[in-house]
């Protein structure tokens, strides 16, 4: 296989996990360290518009990608850093997601269990902050190096400057400055596992465990996660497509004055609340949409979980998208709330 491969008018299909056609003018696959020095030399890659992909499990091509798309290979993930009070471990921007939180688990280190099954690459954890089950992956990040196309120089970002926040980030914020291209972990010797998050303590009883152990909450938070989310092997999806809104503490009471049963959370900001986008789209009736007759085609709504769009067959990019929209306009009618799409969206006229 050649470290480094350029086709023209590739498909994308094969490469999002919505399963939407949309064609790359160009699509650079690098496969070594040098093939990518080799690319970062290219007047495409260095200049104008490009596009980073990893698994496309955060995307919706609501149309072609009339530019280059940079897809990293390299994988090696390796302890860097053996200290007292935490371990470093080094993660290449190809690495798989799950595979490298096993990975950590089968080396004794703790931190990431409950980020388990979070499909995609190491790459794009830190472009929007991956976070579940009460746990995001920014408090476990040392650094990240990138290329910063804007000076042209690979930098090494400490976990201050990638500017985290829930479902956001720094290169979240300048997706055409920044290709990701290794992450570097520190997790701590001594860690308390966190099974605060709804479903997990009662799992983990389900699972008939006492004293669970990392590896054990792992496996509670694989276990829920495949029970409430749609497999994207199966049907097409990118998870979540909402971020949960953060609202003013008095407008979240003042909904849950009208709306007693609205999930509302509180944050580490004791000025927002989180509301679950699922819950008002629910309201909205839209979960389990589906209405292959009308121009929205297979573009619908899991019946799983009101906050997964999903792709019932042969939906196109833009009917997601319009769906989506749909959806948005009947969340702000009722409930005069924004919502706004977490994946990346590219491609839209
Ligand atoms: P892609 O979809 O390929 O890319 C996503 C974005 O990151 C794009 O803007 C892309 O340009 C950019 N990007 C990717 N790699 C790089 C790089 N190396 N350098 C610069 N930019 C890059 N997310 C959560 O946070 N929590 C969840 O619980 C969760 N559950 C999910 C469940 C399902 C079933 C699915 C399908 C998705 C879920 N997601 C979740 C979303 C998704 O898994 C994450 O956002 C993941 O990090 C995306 O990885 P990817 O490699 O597929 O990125
Ligand atoms: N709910 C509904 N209807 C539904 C599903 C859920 O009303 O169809 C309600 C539930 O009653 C629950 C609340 O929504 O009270 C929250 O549900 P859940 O625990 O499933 O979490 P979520 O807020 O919908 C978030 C993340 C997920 C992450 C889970 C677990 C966002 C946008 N989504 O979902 O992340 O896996 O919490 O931590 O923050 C993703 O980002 O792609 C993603 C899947």
């Amino acid at each position: 296989m050649t470290a480094l491969r350029v086709r023209k008018n590739a498909s994308l299909r094969g490469r999002n996990t919505f399963g939407v056609e949309a064609r790359a003018a160009r699509l650079i696959e690098v496969r070594t360290d040098d093939a990518l020095r080799k690319a970062l030399t290219r007047e495409d890659v260095r200049h104008g518009p490009l596009l980073v992909l990893g698994e496309g499990s955060n995307i919706l091509f609501a149309g072609d990608f009339d530019a280059t798309v940079l897809c990293i290979a390299m994988a090696q993930v390796a302890i860097v850093d053996n200290g007292v009070t935490s371990v470093q471990v080094r993660a290449e921007a190809g690495a798989d997601w799950d595979a490298l939180v096993r990975w950590t688990l089968e080396h004794g280190l703790e931190g990431l269990e409950n980020l388990a099954l979070i499909p995609g690459t190491v790459g794009a954890a830190p472009i929007q902050n991956i976070g579940a089950y009460g746990v995001e992956v920014g408090e476990f990040i040392a650094s990240v190096e990138a290329f910063d196309r804007d000076t042209g120089t690979l930098r090494t970002l400490d976990a201050a400057a990638c500017g985290f926040a829930y479902r956001d980030s720094l290169f979240k914020r300048e997706p055409l400055r920044w290709i990701v291209t290794a992450v570097t972990f520190n997790l701590p010797r001594r860690h308390t596992l966190r099974v605060d998050y709804s479903g997990v303590r009662d799992e983990l009883a389900a699972m008939q465990v006492e004293r669970p152990t990392a590896s054990d909450v792992a496996n509670a938070v694989t276990r829920l996660r495949q029970r409430k989310l749609p497999d994207p092997r199966m049907i097409g999806n990118a998870g979540s497509f909402f971020k949960n809104p953060l609202v003013d503490t008095e407008v979240a009471v003042a909904l849950k004055a009208k709306h007693p049963a609205l999930p509302s959370f509180a944050t580490a900001d004791p000025a927002l609340n989180k509301l679950s986008a699922a819950w008002l789209i629910e309201a909205c009736g839209w979960k389990g949409w589906h209405q292959p007759q009308s121009a929205s085609g297979d573009a619908g709504v899991s019946a799983q979980h009101a906050l997964v769009l999903v792709n019932y067959g042969s939906a196109t990019g833009a009917q997601l998208l319009d769906l989506a929209q749909r959806i948005m306009a009947s969340v702000q009618q009722q409930f005069s709330l924004n919502l706004e799409p977490e994946p990346r969206i590219v491609g839209a006229s």
